[in-house]
């Protein structure tokens, strides 16, 4: 079964595979997703999430299908999945008249349950702890800035959470450099950091983290950045401003990278509080390129899962290790 929960479980051939897809697909008249319709369940607020994969699957003939939150999930209480009848039971009907699930969760724990039970895939539109769509959109974004066999430096600043962590995940399986800072009270755990190096050592890439941005940005290509408050985490917004304090992308951060250095955000962006105005707007913004490329890559993803071709991407015609090498 393709589900799309995490990049974890996707090799870098897999992962090549949707980049290249999307590319292929991205100005086609090819319909993969002809009669296939997408459920979108959404327990969060979304506007590119959405708006982005419904044009895609759209595009390549499919037909999306909103259903309501509270009918299907009961908000992140995975304990009872639907307050009508079980998780099994409303999966086993959707899978009647759908082609694949597509949810958007507080929790990772309710679509772990759905992927044990689902009979058609379920897609992760993001959790609190990844949000595999929105790296696969900018491993794209990177790979079309900086050329597809060339690697670059990727510096993260920020939380570390679903956006970064799926991010490195994606990048580091396609031997970029991939580097890190935040704070203290919201890095990564021991294990997270281990991950990452394994990976890094594994695939001929790098990571580096360090608290002091001065650290790791020097040299930098890309400086991303996400929110200081995830959904759901309205209610830390004081304390964790107070420790984000020092970590804001401004022009004098983005002069400590170099004048290389191009910026990423994966949107929605505050002004004045993880980024300014001025960098955001810049030049060397790429975000609307990012927010195009989660159209773009949104049909590599769901028409490489749905074509059951991801299953053949190991084998070693296809095993690449490089960002596309
Ligand atoms: N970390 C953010 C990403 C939004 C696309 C959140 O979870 O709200």
């Amino acid at each position: 079964m393709n589900h799309l929960l995490s990049l974890k479980d996707f090799s870098p051939a897999q992962i090549q595979l949707m980049l290249d897809t999307s590319e292929i697909l991205q100005n086609g008249n090819e319909t993969p997703l002809k009669d296939k319709h997408i459920l979108f369940i959404f327990e969060k607020p979304s506007l590119r999430t959405v708006l982005g994969t419904e044009v895609a699957i759209n595009q390549l003939g499919g037909h999306v299908i909103h259903t309501q939150p509270e009918i299907m999930l009961s908000q992140g209480k995975n304990v009872e999945f639907s307050s009508r009848e079980s998780m099994k039971d409303t999966i086993m009907n959707v899978a009647q008249w759908c082609d694949a699930i597509f949810a958007r969760v507080y929790s990772h724990e309710t679509l772990s349950e759905m992927a044990a039970i689902s009979p058609i895939p379920v897609i992760n539109a993001l959790c609190e702890k990844y949000h595999p769509m929105q790296a696969i959109a900018d491993v794209l974004t990177i790979r079309q800035q900086f050329g597809v066999g060339n690697s670059a430096k990727i510096t993260f600043v920020g939380d570390a959470n679903n956006v970064a962590g799926s991010l490195f995940e994606a990048l580091l399986k396609l031997g970029y450099s991939v580097a890190f800072t935040g704070p203290e009270s919201y890095y990564w755990s021991e294990a997270d950091l281990a991950g990452f190096n394994k990976l890094a050592a594994a695939y001929s890439g790098s990571f580096e983290h360090s608290t002091n941005p001065n650290d790791v940005l020097p040299g930098s290509d890309v400086v991303y950045t996400d929110t200081f408050i995830s959904m759901g985490e309205e209610h830390l917004t004081a304390e964790k401003l107070g420790h984000f304090h020092g970590y804001q992308v401004n022009e004098e951060m983005m002069s400590i990278a170099g004048p290389q250095a191009y910026f990423m955000h994966c949107q929605p962006a505050h002004r004045g509080v993880e980024v300014t105005g001025a960098v955001l707007d810049h030049e060397r913004s790429l975000v609307k390129k990012q927010a195009f490329n989660r159209m773009v890559s949104a049909k590599g993803v769901f028409a490489s899962l749905l074509s059951g071709k991801l299953s053949d991407a190991d084998q070693p015609e296809h095993a690449l290790s490089m960002n596309g090498a």
